[in-house]
């Protein structure tokens, strides 16, 4: 599915910046898309994601202004894609190849800007998280990628991993009864600490991040993917270690000074009443506790591991009748991932979404509402107060095209 371009995009031609082969024809129908930025988490899990994709996706071209990481990914790319091309800059890209749609894989402070030009070119975006630094700032892109009919989808792909779709509809139909609780977590040392990481571990611990954008999105996502829109907040956060030592990558052993909190917990209400309590941290050097548990009137149900989208489920039912225990390890159900990498999950659902044979289970105003929440704890940490979440105007519209359908 080819994205409209507006009548102001740059149109393709030959130019200076690229790195590779000249593109091939397009012939082939298939969907073709953009890599934009060339880190970490590009070989550790997008790369994978491409290849599973096989040869119903083209990657044409990546950009990155570090020379030497373009030229690597250029020919990684290439050996997927004969013809992929590199260029030093986002415009560049753009205006030389024609795409359906770009992975924004660029740092999280750059996020929206990026997101913003790719947009307005008409085309299809799925963004690493967060999609902004700012509720606001992710809400006027979730409109821009209205007006130009395109699709924004951004991570974590919580929802499109095959254990919460099938959790979704367990909650949904109420086969466990009435959510009322849950409970989740993501903490631990934060990526300076990753014995593989080879990206830049320093811009998580920097004020704009931190361990709330960068991993305790994930609980939030699920808890508001399954039991809906947190309508309060309350949160408390304290810095635990000030200074990391890097253990990986081009800055290993150097030091990385915190700039934000790194222990963030959290109360949230949600909708019906339904309780959430989240720890955020990247200061717990291990935990045995559960990812996320939810409790029921009639059950409880616990998971591990948010980065593996195939991992198993334990379920409790409550049953008078005297069949009351858990079942362990229950698998996800009938819709098994490709890939185990959850992250590797999101890019093949956004091609899966491109290509028509899936319907979005990762919109832009999910992301949105996830910073509404960041932006209720921060204040809530800030002020020492609750904070309450006011519906957007689309968040009303949603809610009343929800009611019409019912
Ligand atoms: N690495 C992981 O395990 C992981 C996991 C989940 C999500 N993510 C997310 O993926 C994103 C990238 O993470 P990473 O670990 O690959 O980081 P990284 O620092 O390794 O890579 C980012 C790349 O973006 C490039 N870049 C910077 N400005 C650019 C611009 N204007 N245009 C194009 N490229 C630009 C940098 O040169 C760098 O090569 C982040 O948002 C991160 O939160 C990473």
């Amino acid at each position: 599915m080819a994205a409209r371009r507006s009548p102001s995009s740059p149109q393709p031609h030959d130019d200076v910046g690229r790195h590779g082969a000249p593109s091939p024809d397009q012939t082939t129908g298939a969907t073709t898309i953009g890599v934009i930025g060339c880190g970490d988490i590009l070989y550790r899990s997008v790369l994978p994601a491409l290849h599973i994709a096989g040869e119903s996706l083209r990657v044409v071209g990546c950009c990155d202004p570090d020379g030497a990481r373009l030229r690597r990914a250029t020919d990684a790319l290439a050996q997927l894609s004969p013809g992929a091309r590199g260029y030093d800059h986002l415009a560049q890209l753009l205006a030389a190849e024609r795409l359906d749609g770009v992975l924004n894989l660029t740092p999280a402070p750059l996020h929206a800007e990026v997101t913003q030009v790719a947009l307005e070119s008409g085309i299809h975006v799925y963004s690493e998280k967060p999609l902004a630094s700012t509720p606001d700032a992710a809400w006027s892109l979730a409109r821009l990628a209205d007006e130009r009919d395109v699709r924004l989808q951004c991570a974590p792909a919580i929802m499109a991993a095959p254990r919460f779709r099938w959790l979704k509809q367990i909650v949904a139909e109420r086969r466990l009864g009435k959510p009322t609780l849950a409970v989740g977590q993501y903490a631990n040392l934060g990526p300076a600490a990753i014995d593989d990481y080879r990206g830049n571990p320093a811009v998580h611990y920097g004020s704009d991040v931190g361990p709330l954008v960068d991993q305790g999105v994930y609980v939030l996502h699920a808890m508001t993917g399954l039991l809906g829109r947190a309508r309060r907040v309350q949160a408390l956060a304290a810095q635990a270690i000030p200074v990391r030592r890097v253990r990986c990558g081009h800055t290993k052993a150097e030091a990385v000074k915190l700039e934000c909190n790194d222990h963030i917990l959290i109360h949230l209400e949600l909708e019906d009443g339904i309780l959430g309590q989240v720890l955020s941290s990247f200061a717990v050097p291990a935990t045995r506790a559960r990812a996320l548990e939810i409790h029921l009137t009639e059950g409880s149900i616990g998971l591990d591991d948010w980065q593996d989208a195939n991992r198993s489920i334990d379920v409790f039912r409550d049953d008078e009748h005297g069949l009351a225990g858990w079942v362990d390890d229950l698998p996800a159900g009938r819709f098994a991932a490709p890939t185990n990498d959850l992250v590797a999950v999101g890019v093949l659902h956004f091609i899966a979404v491109l290509s028509g044979r899936e319907s979005s289970l990762l919109p832009a105003a999910h992301a949105c509402h996830v910073l509404e929440i960041i932006d209720a704890v921060n204040i809530s940490i800030r002020e020492r107060s609750q904070v309450a979440i006011a519906p957007t105007p689309e968040h009303r519209q949603g809610d009343a095209r929800a009611t019409e359908a019912r």
